[in-house]
C-alpha cells in the first residue's frame, strides 16, 4: 500500500515522544516515514508542532510496524485497534502486561515484542531490556534493537526477567531522585544554599555516572580509589553501611521487581522482598 506508514507510534506521551524523538534524531527513520496515534487532541497539537512532517492521528494507521506505548490499563484496546490497522511487527513498552496476552489480542501471525525502557529516554539515555513473543524471529528483535537503541543502550532478557529489569532500571531512576535529595539536604544542613548544593549533586551523580560508563571499572574500585584510609570520604561511607544503605538499595530492587509480578499477575518469587 503506498501510503502505509513505516512506523506507527501509538500513545503520544512522554515515552511515545520520547521514543519519536530519539528515532528521528538518530536519523533511523524520516518524520513522513512515521505516524503518532494519540487520542488526546491537545497532545496531538502538541506533538504536531513539536515535530514538523510528522503525521498525527487519532487512531492506529497501516503501517509495517507499530510501538505500543499506551498506559497499561488502554493496551488492550490500543492492540486491538493495531490488529484492526492490519500492523504485523508490535513492540509494546507497556509495563506489565505479557506477550502471550498481546499475541492473544494481536493473532500468531504479528511477531510481538515487549521491552522495558526507563525515564531517561526523554534525554536519550534510556537503559532498555528487550524479550521477544513466540512468534518474533532474529530479524524482529534486531529491528526492536534499533528501535530502542535511538533513546539509549538495549539488552535482550527471557521475558521473565523483565521483572527484575523494572526493579534494576525502570524503578532506579527514583532511586537515585531520592538520593539526589538527599544529598542536597545534608549539604543545606551543612550551611550550603540550597541551589547551589542542587547544581553540585546534580553534577556529582552526572559525573559519577559517566566515570562508571566511560572508565570502564567497576563501582567497587572507583570507590575504593576516592576512599583513604581515615579519610572523608571513609567517614562518610562508613554512616551509610552502619544505616543499612546497601542493603536497603539490594531489597528496594528486589521489592520493586516483586511489585512487578504481582501487578503482571505473574507468579511471586521468594526472595527479601516477600518478607
Ligand atoms: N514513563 C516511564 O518512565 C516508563 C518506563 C517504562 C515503560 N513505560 C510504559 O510506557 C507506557 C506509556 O507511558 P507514558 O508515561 O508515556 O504514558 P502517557 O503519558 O499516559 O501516554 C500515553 C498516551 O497514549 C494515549 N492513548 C491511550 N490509549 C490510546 C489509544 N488507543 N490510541 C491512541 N492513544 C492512546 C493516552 O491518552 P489519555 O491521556 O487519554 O489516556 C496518552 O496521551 C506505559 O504503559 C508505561 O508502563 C513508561
Amino acid at each position: 500500500m503506498a501510503d502505509k506508514a513505516r512506523l506507527c507510534l501509538v500513545g503520544g506521551g512522554r515515552m511515545g515522544q520520547a521514543l519519536a524523538g530519539g528515532l528521528l534524531r538518530s536519523g533511523w527513520i524520516a518524520a513522513g516515514e512515521i505516524t503518532i496515534a494519540e487520542r488526546q487532541p491537545e497532545r496531538r497539537s502538541e506533538l504536531s508542532r513539536r515535530f514538523p512532517g510528522v503525521k498525527v492521528a487519532s487512531e492506529p494507521v497501516p503501517a509495517e510496524s507499530a510501538v505500543l506505548a499506551v498506559k497499561p490499563a488502554d493496551a488492550t484496546a490500543a492492540a486491538q485497534a493495531i490488529r484492526e490497522a492490519g500492523i504485523v511487527r508490535v513492540i509494546s513498552i507497556v509495563a506489565g502486561v505479557r506477550c502471550c496476552e498481546l499475541e492473544e489480542i494481536l493473532g500468531e501471525a504479528v511477531a510481538v515484542l515487549r521491552a522495558m525502557p526507563n525515564m531517561p529516554a526523554i534525554v536519550g539515555a534510556a537503559a532498555s531490556a528487550l524479550s521477544g513473543g513466540k512468534s518474533a524471529r532474529e530479524e524482529d528483535l534486531a529491528w526492536a534493537e534499533a528501535v530502542l537503541s535511538s533513546v539509549g543502550v538495549v539488552a535482550r532478557v527471557p521475558e521473565g526477567l523483565l521483572d527484575a529489569v523494572t526493579g534494576l532500571s525502570g524503578s532506579g531512576p527514583a532511586y537515585l531522585f531520592v538520593l539526589a535529595e538527599a544529598m542536597v539536604e545534608g549539604a543545606v544542613a551543612e550551611g550550603l544554599d540550597r541551589g547551589v548544593a542542587r547544581l553540585l549533586a546534580n553534577q556529582t551523580l552526572l559525573g559519577a555516572s559517566r566515570l562508571l560508563n566511560e572508565l570502564d571499572e567497576p563501582a567497587e574500585e572507583l570507590r575504593a580509589a576516592i576512599t583513604s584510609p581515615g579519610g572523608t570520604t571513609a567517614a562518610g561511607l562508613r554512616v551509610l553501611e552502619r544505616n543499612g544503605f546497601r542493603s536497603a538499595v539490594i531489597e528496594a530492587v528486589c521489592a520493586a521487581a516483586e511489585r512487578a509480578r504481582q501487578l503482571g499477575g505473574g507468579p511471586s518469587r521468594a526472595g527479601p522482598a516477600s518478607h
